[in-house]
């Protein structure tokens, strides 16, 4: 039986874990003549831009033994009213894997119901469970544990917040959230990760950070939103400057998933700052794929 990755909850707590420590494994140099997709090849379909997902899946999938191929759908049938079921199900026929990045969940749930192989979500509007998956072993690293962390995201409760949020349920990770009235995380994602551990949600940034072990952020605009100015307006007084950041623990980690709106959501000095892992957690993308492919292409 397939299994996809469009969520985070579509993993279980020990699968999740799991798959953070084979990543950090990975990364440690641990098994890594191993080539588990020789002969194998993964459609990559993009309908939104992207550097760190496109570029880190495709050497992902080279260094796993595989073969990434790159779909623009403005060149495939799709571009013409080809239906998504008949894409996912004739593309099942030829390929071992599928990433998608699209608009729509829905439009991604379509696809894997038709698809016979794996999909993975490379990001919808409302999940974007590898950069969580990355998000998660970055903590990890730096703080030698996520049981009890405590994360501040200041920001929009969009894609990157309700897998955050998901991932904070399987890793017992405590998340307050700091968003404007109207730009909430998934009401749904929110009630169901509060089963599992703490989730609050909050209006006031700096209420929020106090004793943060880690102040997360995201663009206030994410793609598909940007002439919104009327929902831009309401993150003034939502930066992560420096003077958020006293409010954290001193020795609080600043994350980003990127690409980042410098002077909008992040200053320069902090997301350049000594406190910044952007860099590592950008890095990490590349070894969590890595454990994602090899486990649902092994299955
Ligand atoms: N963080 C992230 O998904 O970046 P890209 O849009 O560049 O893939
Ligand atoms: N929330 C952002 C994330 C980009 C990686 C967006 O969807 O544009």
């Amino acid at each position: 039986m397939k299994r996809d990755y469009l969520r985070v909850s579509d993993f279980n707590r020990d699968e999740f874990n799991m798959l953070l420590k084979r990543a950090i494994d990975l990364k440690s140099g641990i098994d890594f003549t191993k080539c588990p997709l020789i002969g194998k090849s993964i459609g990559m379909i993009f309908e939104k831009p992207s550097t760190r997902t496109r570029v880190s899946f495709e050497v992902a999938i080279y260094q796993l033994g595989g073969h990434p191929i790159y779909l623009n759908p403005k060149e495939l049938q799709l571009s013409r009213g080809e239906t998504i079921k008949d894409t996912a199900q004739v593309m099942s026929r030829y390929v071992n894997g599928v990433v998608v990045r699209t608009f729509s969940h829905k439009t991604l749930e379509e696809f894997a119901k038709w698809a016979t192989v794996p999909v993975i979500n490379a990001l919808t509007d409302d999940h974007h469970p590898c950069q969580a998956m990355a998000d998660m072993m970055t903590i990890l690293e730096k703080k030698g544990r996520l049981h009890g962390i405590k994360i501040a995201y200041v920001g929009d409760g969009n894609n990157v917040a309700n897998s955050l949020i998901e991932a904070s349920a399987l890793t017992e990770t405590k998340i307050h959230i700091a968003t404007p009235h109207g730009c909430e995380p998934l009401k749904e994602v929110v009630e169901n990760a509060k089963k599992f551990t703490e989730v609050k949600i909050y209006h006031d940034p700096f209420e929020t950070v106090i004793d943060a072990d880690v102040i997360y952020t995201d663009v206030w605009l994410s793609m598909g939103e940007e002439d919104n100015t009327e929902k831009k307006n309401k993150f003034k007084g939502f930066q992560v400057n420096s003077n958020l950041l006293k409010r954290a623990k001193p020795d609080a980690i600043v994350m980003h998933c990127l690409p980042a709106h410098r002077g909008e959501e992040i200053t320069d000095e902090v997301l350049d700052g000594p406190q910044s892992v952007v860099l590592e957690q950008a890095e990490n993308r590349l070894y969590t794929e890595k454990a994602l492919l090899e486990f649902l292409l092994s299955l």
